[in-house]
């Protein structure tokens, strides 16, 4: 593994790198960020370099008060203030028609700006410090799992970076809530750590999924938040069946299974493990609550993958709250790879 140039918890220093047209990794409620200055069109070429990113991925720009999406959007219609009054500094994310003066708009969707405030005193601390506006990606190579630690990032991403700013694991887990106010109606492009239900509750009924327009929704691409293993996702109830279907597969191919779980601590393992002819390389129990299970689901995908399964089978929430934000997330990693 590359040795990191400088890691800390600087935010000043962090943004003085920042100001002078360097990449920062920076600490959010949800997923670590690759943070660069939003105005300043080279430094944010070389986040998209270095995460491997298509053009065609806007990032968002991240602000430390909501009073400086004035300089992005033309238009914060009323919806979106209610959303902000309610939800900011967290982990929602707005899409918002862009001023087309804006600074820098080379890197951002045509017609549309994504904007949020986070909820992290450091990272708050360097946006401001910073200029006021930083963009960023979660800190990943492009199609792999978001860090949500400093040493998720220093693994990812090495000295490729001029700064981690270490503010210790992620308190969500998951990437903001994705909600797009271009449309009649609010519409969740990607569901996260604000759930759709807390949204309804402020803005009333809102849409789910990818507009017919929006050509570029977020995590479209197969296997958008993928580890290296293959991975199954699968409801409450669903372990033994998913556990007797790999065991048959792996018989079949002449190979010993060799696997990973994650599982809540009040799924029935054992019971389930009667089903295959083998055990698991490594079992990882998450919190029974949503909250608990996303903030610690990334970190056990790493962990699985570090173990060199050929196979993660991840037993889900229920798909609301909190809980449709992982069916999700391990929905994508699932994708086309099984
Ligand atoms: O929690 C988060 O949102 C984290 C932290 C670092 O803030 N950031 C994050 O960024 O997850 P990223 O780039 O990994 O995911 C943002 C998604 C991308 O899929 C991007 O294509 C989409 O938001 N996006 C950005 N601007 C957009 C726009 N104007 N219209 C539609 N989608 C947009
Ligand atoms: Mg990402």
């Amino acid at each position: 593994m590359a040795v990191v140039a400088r890691i800390g918890q600087d935010a000043a220093f962090a943004a003085s790198v920042l100001r002078q047209g360097g990449v920062v990794a920076f600490p959010t409620e949800t997923v670590y960020g690759l943070g660069a200055d939003a105005r300043q069109a080279q430094a944010v070429e070389r986040v998209y370099a270095i995460k491997g990113r298509p053009r065609n991925h806007p990032l968002i720009v991240h602000v430390a008060d909501p009073g400086a999406v004035m300089a992005w959007a033309r238009e914060v219609p009323p919806l979106a203030t209610l959303l902000i009054g309610a939800f900011w500094p967290g982990p929602l994310a707005l899409i918002l028609p862009r001023r087309l003066d804006a600074p820098n708009a080379a890197f951002l969707d045509g017609d549309s700006v994504a904007v949020r405030m986070p909820a992290h005193p450091l990272a708050l601390a360097l946006i401001a410090q910073a200029g006021g506006a930083v963009a960023a990606p979660s800190a990943n190579r492009f199609g792999a799992i978001s860090p949500t630690s400093a040493e998720h990032v220093a693994a990812d991403l090495g000295d490729d970076v001029d700064y981690i700013l270490d503010g210790g694991p992620c308190d969500v887990g998951v990437e903001s809530t994705i909600v797009s106010l271009l449309g009649e109606i609010p519409r969740i492009l990607r569901p996260g750590g604000v759930t759709r239900e807390q949204v309804e509750a402020v803005v009333g009924e809102v849409a789910v999924g990818p507009a017919p327009t929006e050509v570029r929704a977020p995590g479209l691409l197969a296997s958008h938040y993928a580890p290296r293993a293959s991975l199954r996702a699968v409801r409450s109830g669903g372990l033994e069946a998913a556990l007797a279907a790999y065991g048959a597969e792996a018989r079949a191919a002449g190979r010993a299974p060799r696997f990973g779980l994650v599982v809540r601590k009040s799924d029935d393992v054992a019971a389930a493990l009667a089903a295959i002819d083998g055990t698991p390389t490594a079992l990882i129990a998450l919190d029974d609550t949503p909250a608990g299970f996303a903030r610690q689901l990334y970190e056990a995908l790493r962990q699985l993958d570090a173990a060199g399964v050929e196979l993660i089978i991840a037993c889900m929430p229920e798909p609301n709250g909190l809980g449709a934000a992982i069916a999700d997330r391990l929905g994508k990693a699932a994708g086309e790879r099984t």
